[in-house]
């Protein structure tokens, strides 16, 4: 031990693929009190610091020479009550599913799609967490944070255009400024490894409005109804979160039954022009298609990629240890809980990789976040 955390110090229970890997030193943050001495550790040490929540969305190498930080922080305050809305400030080390059920037992609507997703909250806006037709951007008030060690930001224009001040001298970045996108945020790019999520201020909505455009939750809730065509008046949030939690549970592993990070790859994103040309050679493909945003009758196109993992047999297909699902092809799952090594995971994702694009020209995109390896 040293005087702040643990030295080399095993990360396989925190980490949901289960890899074996180990950190220089692990500081579990449950107090924001606790930060100035481990950030004077690790610049002491020249330690980069790494904050994770449950490790849901991370391939860890081997070794992480770094000062890992396990964000356990709680607390949910409720703000102000302007008409039809609430603002909640939520602490980053707060379990998102369970935040989710709060909200809907509370009446705070505008989650209830996102239900189940592993994680905790600070990682949320990381990715811009999304799920049956929703996603958390519109719902991100603002997001607190603290710079990391060396993160320099006061050097940095386009940061410093986005970061603003509160009264007492917290720094935060307003929801519209984070640059949202499909599975991506100012803090995948400019913000990368700069600073620690700290809270996250949301907007909800007093008022349910159910988001029942996507296929698999519409027909699973009439189903249910056992009506052709769907009474939406009817659905409560509870509905909508129970469907939403079924359903995953019947596709998605539990990570603590069969480790795994979610959905391995990013479905496929084509413009206009690189859809024609995939669609003509491939006329049997599912997509999606959406406006894009801010650009004139610009169309995009979204390939699953479970789909095109499926046509080259990798569903339900094991490499030693690893394979990817036999419900969804999409999420690799680990069969040796902390005896695989991100190395291993990588290659595999490569093979993969590789065959999907010699066989439809489309490249697919890691979307678990990879340390040293
Ligand atoms: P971690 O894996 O611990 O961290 C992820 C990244 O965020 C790392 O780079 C880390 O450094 C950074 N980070 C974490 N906390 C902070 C912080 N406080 N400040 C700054 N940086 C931070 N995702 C979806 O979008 N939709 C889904 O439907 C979905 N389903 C999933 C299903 C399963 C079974 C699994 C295992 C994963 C799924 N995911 C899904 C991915 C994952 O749950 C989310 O990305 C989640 O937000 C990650 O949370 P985490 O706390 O585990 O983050
Ligand atoms: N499909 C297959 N084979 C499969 C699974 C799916 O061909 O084994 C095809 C089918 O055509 C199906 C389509 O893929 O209709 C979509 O499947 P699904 O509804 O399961 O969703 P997905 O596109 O595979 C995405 C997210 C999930 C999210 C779900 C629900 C990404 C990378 N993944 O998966 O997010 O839960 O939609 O909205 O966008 C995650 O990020 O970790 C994650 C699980």
């Amino acid at each position: 031990m040293s005087g702040v955390g643990q030295n080399n110090a095993s990360l396989a229970t925190h980490n949901t693929l289960k890899l074996r890997s180990q950190a220089s030193t692990l500081v579990e943050l449950n107090k924001h009190e606790q930060l100035d001495a481990i950030f004077e550790h690790a610049r002491d040490f020249k330690l980069p610091v790494v904050p994770l929540g449950e490790g849901s969305n991370v391939v860890l190498g081997e070794h992480i020479e770094a000062l890992v930080l396990i964000v356990n922080t709680q607390g949910i305050t409720l703000l102000d009550t302007p008409d039809n809305a609430v603002y909640v400030d939520v602490a980053a080390g707060e379990n998102w599913h369970d935040f989710v059920v709060h909200c809907v037992k509370q009446g705070w609507h505008g989650l209830e799609n996102l239900a189940l997703i592993p994680g905790k909250v600070g990682a949320a806006p990381i990715q811009n967490i999304g799920a049956y037709g929703v996603e958390i951007a519109p719902l991100i008030a603002r997001i607190y944070l603290t710079p990391l060690p060396g993160s320099e930001l006061d050097k940095d224009p386009n940061i410093q255009r986005v970061l603003q001040h509160t009264d007492d001298g917290n720094l935060f970045i307003a929801g519209g400024d984070c640059q949202f996108a499909y599975r991506d945020s100012i803090f995948k790019n400019a913000l990368r490894d700069k600073v620690l999520i700290t809270s996250v201020r949301f907007k909800l909505g007093t008022r349910f409005e159910p988001v029942v455009t996507y296929p698999a939750l519409r027909d699973y809730l009439s189903r249910q109804a056992n009506v052709s065509q769907l009474d939406q008046a009817n659905l409560s949030a509870n509905d909508v979160m129970n469907a939403v939690v079924s359903i995953r549970r019947t596709k998605l592993p539990d990570p603590v039954e069969l480790p795994n990070a979610g959905s391995f790859f990013k479905n496929v994103v084509l413009d206009d022009e690189q859809f024609d040309v995939f669609i003509k050679r491939h006329p049997h493909a599912p997509y999606y298609s959406q406006p894009l945003a801010g650009i004139d009758q610009s169309i995009q196109y979204k390939i699953p990629a479970a789909w095109l993992i499926e046509q080259r047999g990798f569903k339900g297909r094991y490499d030693g240890n690893l394979g990817m699902h036999n419900q969804q092809a999409l999420v690799m799952v680990n069969r040796a809980a902390g005896d695989t090594q991100g190395d291993a995971v990588i290659a595999f994702a490569e093979r993969i990789k590789q065959t999907v694009e010699e066989s439809f020209g489309v490249r697919l995109e890691i979307e678990p976040r990879r340390y040293s390896c």
